[in-house]
């Protein structure tokens, strides 16, 4: 147990810091157990504040000495920091503290990788460095003196003096502490260039270790598009002379954007043909493209105090999906995005954890680095872009970037900004920051045949959630058309802005009863329950235009059928079945776009989705239903399937573009299809032959699921035993794929395998990520899937507490089960709960979840 209960933070109790900073100068002497740090600080007192406690946070530090104004004092140090009493005017901090980066598992604050030094600052981790206002609403600028052996000696900003032995760095742009960066290694660097729309030229770099130097062109040429990108969409233009990435093998989470220095997780930047699927690929370049755009959205203008964080990235996750779907295919982008924002975003506003978009308190930030932070904040930026429009969402943003360029902004900051620009009043829209939970949004239809008049009936509530009972209405943008029964178009895309609870909306004038398509393109991030059946949805996929709910209306199909396999022993609806065959082979339609509709819900969903109907989910017949779908889909379409499978194989030199990979991920989908006949002479083939991991990793996939993969999965190790990246892959595809009854026993002997080293946080959620996200396994009924995740979280929490925290995510859907798997999986939260020494990261997260 822990000796001190965990304080919690609140959003209302913020108070500016008493002091401004002037300037910061840092010298590193670089050593792996005894690094010093010498800070020399210019304070002075804050007009705006009236608490003048100088307290610095520090973390971990051995203190050797403090000044101020050259005189040496003796602060009051605690574990989190040092109060000093200090002048009531201008004066200088200076102070010298030794850390020991090799021994920081936790990766946070310096720390070392493969012989690397590198760092990680936000949120709270530039306490771990020095004594330091370690806190966003303090920006000063840095000048950094890093002395070290190593080649390549690198920080944020400009480069200044360098010399056999040292470099010296200095920042001109005001940035809190969570923006420094320190890199320092014997790395090599792919070079780039590119000159800005004022003609300013900016020299690139991508650093990595030797021998990664091959899969370094892509993510280059991505850096380039998104500097050019951002220069056309939003007029913003970079500011140093230099932008530098580095890739580190060891990191928490996939990309940090330290001013003109960013540090990215190997796996998020380091890209190739033969190691690289396409999936990788995109993500890749979305990746590089979300920590380029914070160079405005977050570092230009930053957040005054962490409950903000949803500031700068919502905006920013909103930016990078503009900036997919103008690269790639703007309905594929959405579709994926919506089947991620349900995949993760859905369960954590149902459940235990949810919080809102801008969180009131917390006690450990690095937990709320979350979907919902994230991905429900960029969809509440789309419906403030839906409702004031185009051109108004650009203005707004111009306006954004004049007035805020340097501060440390709020939510309220952002809102102001929209309604000077516009003249609306978005209090209420604002609940959407301050309400969680997912609404649910409920649609009645009535057809007057006399007069000609439809009108839909809406209504909207959401359920209560951790510390809110009572929700008021939001404000939701429903995008909707109207087709006839022949199939056309009547009425195109309109908003209804809904803004009551109950409100209806009406069409007169028709000639006959119309087929209404509501929440095109998933105008907003809500449950849409509607009373329609599946002629009905077969129709939509027949017919819409918009190709959203066309998928949508799919999908849905797909669900029901599975739900109705699940719990009434149903057979396949042949009329999902029928109208997959349709779509799949209507070769007018975009390969990428068939194969999404191939695609079905994954067992998670179905969890979730049967639990939304008040349902308990049972594991193994979700398992059973899922397989038997996928049997029925590769019956229906025996006779089209090698045809998809050969018409689809890209010709020329492999290109990871849309179409490439469009076309790839419809004839892999064919592929195993055919595998579910028992046809495995296609992935045997294709296995062996493979020039592209995205081919040679599907075929894997679809051996292994046969039951035909042990040879398979032995050659592929030998092949790529040197890649770490790759055998992360070979880690996750066992462990997720294995069979339900031998899951925990596969993903513990992946454990033990020689390759497998818990303080790499890639290799941990490879192997324990997939296995949690192996439903049926994770959740058998001996509950050793629950056992053997939670022996794991137990060891790896004094290590890295961080990640450990986000892995106990695995368990926020648990009070969907059975009560049985409810106590196996209560006893195992307990068991946790009682570590001695438990993070507070951990304690924190564990503690939310039981409830
Ligand atoms: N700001 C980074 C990004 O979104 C994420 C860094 C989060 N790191 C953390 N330890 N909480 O690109
Ligand atoms: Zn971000």
């Amino acid at each position: 147990m822990r000796d001190a209960a965990p304080q919690t933070i609140y959003l209302k109790d913020y108070t500016p810091f008493g002091y401004l900073i002037d300037s910061v100068h840092l010298t590193f002497k670089l050593h792996p157990t005894t690094t010093r740090v010498l800070s020399r600080i210019a304070f002075r007192p804050n007009p705006d504040a009236t608490d003048k406690t100088f307290f610095l946070h520090g973390e971990q530090l051995t203190l050797i000495s403090a000044k101020i104004d050259g005189a040496e004092i003796t602060p009051e140090v605690t574990d989190e920091g040092l109060i000093a009493n200090v002048p009531d005017a201008p004066f200088v901090w200076e102070a010298e503290v030794e850390i020991s980066p090799s021994t920081n598992t936790a990766l946070e604050g310096l720390y070392m990788s493969n012989g690397m030094y590198c760092t990680q600052c936000e949120a709270e981790g530039f306490r771990k460095i020095t004594y330091y206002p370690d806190r966003p609403d303090v920006m000063a600028t840095f000048d950094v003196r890093i002395e070290g052996d190593e080649k390549v000696l690198l920080s944020n900003g400009n480069p200044g003096a360098s010399g056999d032995g040292f470099a010296e760095w200095s920042d001109p742009w005001k940035k809190p502490a969570y923006l420094f960066a320190l890199v320092a290694g014997d790395l090599v660097n792919h070079p780039g260039q590119f000159t800005t729309k004022s003609g300013k030229d900016v020299e690139l770099n991508i650093w990595v270790r030797p021998g990664d130097d091959g899969k370094c062109a892509f993510g280059m040429q991505a850096l380039k598009d998104s500097m050019k990108w951002d220069e056309d969409v939003y007029g913003r233009e970079y500011d140093l002379d230099i932008f530098n990435i580095v890739a580190v093998d060891d990191f928490n989470m996939g990309a940090m954007e330290n001013k003109g220095l960013n540090i990215f997780n190997s796996s998020c930047v380091l890209a190739s043909q033969a190691t690289s699927t396409d999936a990788d690929f995109e993500r890749i370049e979305a990746i590089i493209a979300h920590e380029y755009f914070h160079n405005w959205t977050g570092n230009r203008i930053t957040c005054r105090d962490w409950f903000q964080l949803c500031l700068k990235e919502g905006l920013t996750v909103f930016r990078d999906a503009q900036f997919t779907a103008d690269m790639r295919s703007e309905p594929v982008k959405r579709i994926d995005d919506v089947i991620a924002l349900r995949a993760r975003q859905f369960p954590e506003d149902q459940g235990p954890l949810s919080h809102p978009v801008r969180p009131e308190e917390f006690q450990e930030i690095n937990n709320f680095y979350t979907a919902t932070v994230y991905e429900k904040g960029a969809e509440v930026i789309g419906m403030l872009k839906t409702l004031v429009g185009d051109e108004a969402y650009y203005q707004a943003l111009d306006l954004y970037f004049e007035r805020h360029d340097g501060d440390a902004a709020t939510i309220e900051d952002w809102i102001k900004v929209f309604e000077d620009c516009t003249g609306r009043d978005l209090t209420q829209f604002k609940r959407w920051y301050s309400q969680s939970g997912t609404p649910k949004v409920s649609v009645r239809e009535e057809w007057q045949a006399e007069s000609g008049t439809f009108t839909l009936h809406f209504s909207q509530s959401t359920a209560p959630t951790p510390g809110q009972d009572v929700k008021d209405p939001r404000v939701i943008p429903i995008a909707l058309g109207l087709l006839n029964p022949n199939g056309d178009e009547t009425h195109p895309t309109r908003i209804f802005e809904m803004m009551e609870a109950e409100q209806s909306l009406t069409f007169t004038g028709l000639g006959a009863r119309p087929i209404p398509s509501i929440l095109r393109g998933f105008s907003a991030p809500v449950m849409l329950e509607q009373d329609i059946d599946n002629a009905r949805r077969a129709f939509l996929l027949a017919h819409d235009t918009d190709e959203f709910n066309r998928w949508e209306a799919g999908r849905d199909l797909a669900r029901d059928s599975l739900i109705n396999m699940i719990l009434k022993d149903a057979a396949p609806d042949p009329a999902y079945l029928d109208g997959l065959k349709r779509v799949v082979t209507d070769t007018s339609l975009d390969a990428a776009y068939r194969a999404l509709m191939l695609a079905q819900p994954t067992e998670t969903e179905l969890a979730g989705a049967l639990a939304a109907l008040g349902e308990t989910p049972d594991p193994d017949k979700i398992y059973a239903a899922t397989k038997a779908l996928s049997k029925a889909k590769a019956g229906i379409l025996a006779d089209d399937l090698h045809a998809l499978y050969s018409d689809n194989q890209p010709q020329g030199p492999y290109t990871p573009d849309a179409e490439g990979s469009g076309k790839r991920a419809l004839a892999n989908m064919a592929m195993a299809l055919l595998g579910r006949l028992g046809q495995l002479d296609p992935a045997k083939a294709q296995f062996a032959t493979a020039d592209n991991m995205t081919q040679q990793i599907a075929a894997l996939a679809t051996l292994v699921r046969e039951g035909a993969g042990t040879e398979a999965v032995q050659d592929f190790y030998d092949q790529w035993k040197s890649d770490r990246l790759v055998i992360d892959k070979w880690f996750g595809l066992q462990a997720g794929m294995a069979d339900p009854d031998q899951a925990a026993e596969v993903a513990k002997a992946l454990t033990q395998h020689a390759d497998f080293d818990m303080k790499n946080p890639n290799r941990f959620r490879a192997t324990l990520g997939a296995f949690a996200g192996n439903h049926a396994g994770f959740h058998h009924a001996t509950g050793a899937g629950y056992k053997l995740l939670a022996d794991w979280l137990i060891k790896l929490d004094p290590v890295n507490p961080q990640t450990t925290a986000r892995m106990c995510t695995a368990f926020q859907t648990w009070k969907r089960y059975d009560s049985q798997r409810q106590s196996l999986i209560r006893a195992e939260l307990e068991r946790i709960l009682a570590t001695e020494g438990l993070s507070r990261d951990t304690h924190e997260m564990v503690t939310r979840i039981l409830g």
